[in-house]
């Protein structure tokens, strides 16, 4: 997504040389307008497959699943990273291991948000080693759904999470991959 590439380069800040800081328009602050037109692009992408829900995990992939959703008029299921009381009955589970806060915690979804005829597109901000969409599709693959694709907004593609799925077989359709980047550039994958 080219208007995504030029958003980067104009307001991301590379922190270091793992770490794009995109916090103005993607995580602390949202760009509704912009996220909006991701949506557009999500949409547009997965125009011929029937999608029946977008799944994505809390926090900074929920903003971009809802305009995903909102494109396609279908609901957003998200996984929740902690137990708490307004979730009940039986649930989805999986380990995910992040290697950027070095822990492992567990994903959930209810049961009843995702079945057997669901076809599914898991949707989130950054794939980096892929822990969690590895995570997510796991909890598709329980539930019975169909799975379509994953589309991230932003691939390291020099972390090879994406990379890695794609070579399994699952399609991997990311709006900017990012292949090099320091203080000084950030170099995108050509389409
Ligand atoms: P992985 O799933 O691809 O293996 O990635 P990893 O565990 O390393 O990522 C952990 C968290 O860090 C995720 O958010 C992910 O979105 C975020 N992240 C990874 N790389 C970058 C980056 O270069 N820049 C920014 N801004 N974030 C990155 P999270 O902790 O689950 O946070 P949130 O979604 O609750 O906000």
């Amino acid at each position: 997504m080219k208007a995504l590439e030029e958003k980067i380069l104009k307001d991301g800040v590379v922190l270091n040389e793992d770490i794009l800081k995109v916090g103005s328009f993607l995580n602390q602050q949202l760009d509704t307008e912009f996220i909006m037109e991701m949506g557009k692009e999500i949409s547009r992408i997965y125009s011929n497959d029937n999608v029946t829900k977008i799944l994505t995990i809390e926090t900074s992939g929920i903003p971009i699943a809802f305009s995903a959703g909102v494109e396609i008029g279908c609901p957003v299921v998200f996984a929740k990273k902690s137990k708490s009381t307004n979730v009940s009955g039986n649930l989805y589970t999986s380990s995910v291991y992040s290697f950027t806060h070095n822990e492992t915690y567990q994903i959930m979804v209810p049961c009843e948000f995702l079945s057997k005829d669901d076809r599914v597109v898991i949707v989130d901000d950054f794939l980096a080693n892929g822990k969690a969409l590895n995570g997510l599709i796991d909890i598709v693959n329980k539930s019975g759904a169909k799975l379509i694709g994953c589309t991230c907004a932003i691939e390291k593609g020099f972390q090879k999470g994406g990379d890695t799925l794609r070579e399994q077989g699952y399609r991997i359709e990311s709006l900017a991959v990012i292949d090099e980047m320091d203080s000084t550039h950030i170099t995108f994958r050509c389409n």
